[in-house]
């Protein structure tokens, strides 16, 4: 199969998931259930699924030069994911995000930085010497500032086109640094951060994607939760519909990860915006039904087989 090179870059998290029957509300203190530990970060996630979708990828994060940091480095290996382009740094620990899970399967998540927000201008230089050789360039906002910014105004400059998730909402971000991204891709609660638009219905999401539109991207992508994705290229919009043939939601932590590696490996292998969208939801509907961030995110051939399912319901008709 012909497809392009994609380089992921982002965060690398140790995830502490913090089981708990709902949010506490402001200044009550609640018992967790249950603390379990795992390999997270937007970045590594999204390489991870990419990986197990059949990609081909490099992936460029920061992990410092710590137990955590060993660990994620393991992780790698047994996945499959090449370390050639992976920066370990000294002077902060490896990235650490604080996930509080709730019985219904939703998440609410703090993330530490630490290595993550610690690129140097040696760091920078190295990931902006490599642009050319990559056709996408799929990242999130869970690091550096100055990284970012030096990589969205390189990509913009004719380096690869890029798929950017929009979270965590950076506010220090223009809507501006966006422009002339391919994809950006928030979901309901970063959309809303990002142009003050509470989405509530139909009406109010196309209007926080067309606020979106004015950063000057290209396509704007709406993770909407049950409902779906919601695509404004400028012109139209388009509502593709989650898939429910999946089973039952248990946890959507890293569900808008594996979105997102679902939409650019599609990309990647020359499909339309449209059909790589319907291939992110399949692969999507199935993470939701697995708990975990890595351990919930599909197979190439798992995605194909419930794609088949699907396509056999009619879903790919509505
Ligand atoms: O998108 C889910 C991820 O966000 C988690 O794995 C956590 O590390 C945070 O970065």
């Amino acid at each position: 199969m012909n497809r392009e090179k994609i380089l992921v870059v982002g965060s690398s998290n140790t995830d502490v998931i913090l089981r708990i029957p709902r949010y506490p509300l402001q200044g009550e203190s609640l018992v967790v259930y249950k603390r379990e530990q795992a390999l997270g970060g937007k970045g590594s996630n999204r390489a991870v699924a990419l990986t197990r979708l059949g990609a081909d990828l490099d992936f460029c994060c920061k992990l410092g030069k710590d137990a955590s940091g060993e660990f994620i480095l393991d992780a790698y290996e047994k996945e499959g994911v090449s370390r050639e382009m992976v920066l370990l740094g000294d002077t902060e620990g490896t990235g650490t995000a604080y996930i509080m899970l709730e019985d219904s399967g939703s998440n609410t998540i703090l993330s530490y930085l630490g290595a993550n927000g610690d690129y140097t201008q040696k760091d920078i230089d190295v990931v902006l010497s490599k642009l050319s050789h990559y056709g996408y360039l799929c990242m999130d906002l869970e690091f550096s500032l100055e990284a970012i910014r030096a990589i969205l105004k390189a990509s913009k400059e004719g380096g690869p086109k890029a798929v950017i998730d929009a979270g965590p909402v950076r506010k220090e971000l223009p809507l501006e640094a966006f422009r002339g991204a391919y994809v950006l891709s928030p979901n309901e609660t970063e959309a809303s951060g990002m142009t003050g638009i509470k989405i509530t219905d139909r009406d109010s999401a196309e209007k926080a994607c067309a606020a979106l539109y004015q950063s000057g991207c290209e396509n704007v992508i709406l993770k909407w939760g049950k409902q779906g994705a919601l695509l404004y290229d400028g012109t139209d919009f388009s509502h593709f519909p989650a898939y429910s043939g999946s089973g039952k939601v248990v946890d959507t932590t890293a569900a808008g990860d594996c979105f997102m590696a679902g939409l650019t490996c599609r990309l990647s292998e020359g499909y339309s915006l449209k059909e790589s969208i319907q291939f992110a939801n399949i692969a999507a509907s199935i993470a939701v039904t697995r708990l975990g961030a890595i351990p919930s995110l599909p197979n190439r051939k798992e995605v194909e087989l419930m794609a088949e399912k699907a396509g056999q319901e009619g879903y790919f008709d509505r």
